[in-house]
C-alpha cells in the first residue's frame, strides 16, 4: 500500500504543486482534501506554466484519476474558469471527479469575506477574499449547501434563496451595503452547477476502492501547517486543516491508511498575509530572495514576505504532520549569496527555547538564534544533473536541515521544472 500525503510544511507556496506533479507520474490517483481556490499551485512543463487553484496537480497526466474531496470548499464559477483555462491549454479534465459532500462557495461568502476584512482595519488577516472562511463557517453552522444537494433542484433552490435572504439581512442591517441580487445568483449558480454536475460522484467510495486495491494514491495538501486553524499562527490562518490529520477527514479514509507524509519546505521561509514571522528579513537579503525566487502570490499576485529558514517552526510542523520525508524546494534561489542563515532556536526573555509558542504575542517576542552557512554559485547548481553533482555547500545546507529536523530530505528541487528535481529515495 503506498498512500502518500504531500503537505506544505511552512506558510504555503512551498512548491506543493510542483512536487505533486513530479510524484504523480508514478501515482494512480491524486486527491485534494481541503482548502479551495485560495490555493495557487504552479506546475511548469516545458515553457508552459499551469496555475491550478482547485484542480489537483495530477491533472496534466490524462491517464491519472484526479479528485476534489469532501473537505474542499468549491466555488463552481472558479472551477468552470479553471476548466476552460486548462482546456485552452490543451488539457482535458475528463479524469476529474468532485465529491458529492463538498460544500459550495456562493457570492455571499465572498462578499462577507471582503466586508469582514475591511472591518478588521489594521487587524486584517490578509485573506484571499475567496469566501473560504465564511463557507467553512456555514459548514460548521450547518446551513451550507453541498454538491449532492443540487440533485434535488427544488429544495436546493429553496435553501439557497433562504441563505441569500439571511445573508442579505446581515449585509444591509449590519454592514449597511446593498443586498445581493437573489434571482441573479440563483439563476447563475444553477447554470454553473448544471455545467459541472457530470463530475459529481461519491468520491469517498472511489478513493476507498483505490486504497483497498493497493493503488498508489497521492493526497495533495493546500496551504501549510502554519496556516492550520488549530496549529497555525491563529488568527492569521486559513479555516481548514492543511496538515496530515486533515487528510482522512477531507477524503473519508482511515488515518491508518496513510503511509508516508512528505513535507514540502522552501529552502527559506515566505508568507503572504499578516501575522508574526520571526525570521522575516527587512534588508537587502529579503529583497534578493523575493526577486530571485519570484516570490509573488499565484492567487493574489501579492509580494510574499521573505526570511531565513526557521527550524523551530519546521520541527513543530514535522511533529504535527508526522513527516517521513522532506522535499526541499527552491535551493537555487539561495545561490550566489555569500553567507546563509538558519534559525535553530529562539531566544525568549533571555532563555533559549525550541518550541513554537501558541500566543502570537510570545511569538513576536521570540528572537531567532542563527547558525551561518557558506553559500554556493548558481551556475554550479545549474550544471548538476544529480544530487551528488550539486555544489558541496548546497549539499551541506540540505544535510544540515536533515540533521536539525531528523527527517530525510528525499527530494531536492533546484528549479520549477520536472527535470530540476532530484529524488534521493524512491517514495512511491
Ligand atoms: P504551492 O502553492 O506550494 O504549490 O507553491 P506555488 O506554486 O504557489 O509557489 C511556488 C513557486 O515556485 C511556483 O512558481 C513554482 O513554479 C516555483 N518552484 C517550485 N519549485 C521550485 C524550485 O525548486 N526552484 C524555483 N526557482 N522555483 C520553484
Ligand atoms: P497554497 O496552497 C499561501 C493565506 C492568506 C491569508 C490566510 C487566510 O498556494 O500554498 P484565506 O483566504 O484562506 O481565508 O486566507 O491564509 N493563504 C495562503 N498563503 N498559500 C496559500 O495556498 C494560501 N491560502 C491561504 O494569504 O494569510
Ligand atoms: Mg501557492
Amino acid at each position: 500500500m503506498s498512500n502518500l500525503v504531500i503537505l506544505g510544511a511552512q506558510w504555503g507556496d512551498e512548491g506543493k504543486g510542483k512536487i505533486t506533479d513530479f510524484l504523480a507520474k508514478k501515482a494512480d490517483l491524486v486527491v485534494r482534501c481541503q482548502g479551495g481556490d485560495n490555493a495557487g499551485h504552479t506546475v511548469e512543463l516545458g515553457d508552459q506554466k499551469y496555475k491550478l487553484h482547485l484542480i489537483p496537480s495530477g491533472i496534466l497526466y490524462p491517464e491519472k484519476q484526479n479528485i476534489i474531496g469532501n473537505g474542499v470548499v468549491l466555488n463552481p464559477k472558479s472551477l468552470i474558469n479553471e476548466i476552460k483555462y486548462l482546456n485552452e491549454l490543451g488539457i482535458s479534465v475528463d479524469n476529474l471527479k468532485i465529491s458529492d459532500r463538498a460544500h459550495i462557495i456562493f457570492p455571499y461568502h465572498i462578499e462577507i469575506d471582503k466586508l469582514e476584512e475591511e472591518a478588521r482595519g489594521d487587524k486584517k488577516i490578509g485573506t484571499t477574499i475567496k469566501g473560504i472562511g465564511p463557507c467553512y463557517r456555514d459548514k460548521v453552522e450547518r446551513c451550507g449547501l453541498r454538491m449532492c444537494d443540487f440533485k434535488y433542484r427544488d429544495s436546493f433552490e429553496k435553501r439557497l434563496r433562504y441563505n441569500i435572504n439571511r445573508k442579505n439581512d446581515l449585509l444591509v442591517k449590519y454592514y449597511g451595503v446593498e443586498p445581493l441580487d437573489e434571482n441573479k445568483i440563483v439563476k447563475e449558480y444553477i447554470d454553473y452547477l448544471n455545467q459541472i454536475e457530470k463530475y459529481i460522484v461519491d468520491t469517498n467510495t472511489l478513493v476507498k476502492s483505490f486504497v483497498k486495491d493497493g493503488k498508489k494514491v497521492l493526497f495533495e495538501g493546500a496551504q501549510g501547517a502554519l496556516l492550520d486553524i488549530d496549529f497555525g499562527t491563529y488568527p492569521y490562518v486559513t479555516s481548514s486543516h492543511p496538515i496530515s490529520g486533515g487528510v482522512p477527514i477531507g477524503v473519508g479514509i482511515s488515518p491508518l491508511d496513510l503511509k508516508q507524509a512528505v513535507g514540502v519546505v522552501k529552502a527559506y521561509t515566505t508568507r503572504v498575509g499578516k501575522g508574526p514571522f520571526p525570521t522575516e528579513l527587512f534588508d537587502e537579503a529579503g529583497d534578493i530572495i523575493r526577486e530571485k525566487g519570484f516570490e509573488y502570490g499565484t492567487t493574489t499576485g501579492r509580494p510574499r514576505r521573505c526570511g531565513w529558514l526557521d527550524i523551530v517552526m519546521l520541527n513543530y510542523s514535522a511533529d504535527i504532520n508526522g513527516l517521513t520525508s522532506l522535499a526541499i524546494t527552491k535551493l537555487d534561489t539561495l545561490s550566489d549569496m555569500d553567507k546563509l542563515k538558519i534559525c535553530v532556536a529562539y531566544e525568549l526573555n533571555g532563555e533559549k527555547i525550541n518550541t513554537f509558542p501558541a500566543s502570537l504575542e510570545t511569538l513576536a517576542d521570540c528572537k531567532p538564534i542563527y547558525i551561518e552557512m557558506d553559500g554556493w554559485k548558481l551556475e554550479d547548481i545549474e550544471k548538476a544533473e544529480t544530487y551528488e553533482q550539486l555544489p558541496e555547500n548546497a549539499k551541506k545546507y540540505v544535510e544540515k536541515i536533515e540533521e536539525l529536523t531528523k527527517v530525510p530530505a528525499d527530494i531536492v528541487s533546484v528549479g520549477p521544472k520536472r527535470s530540476q528535481t532530484f529524488m534521493r529515495k524512491e517514495l512511491l
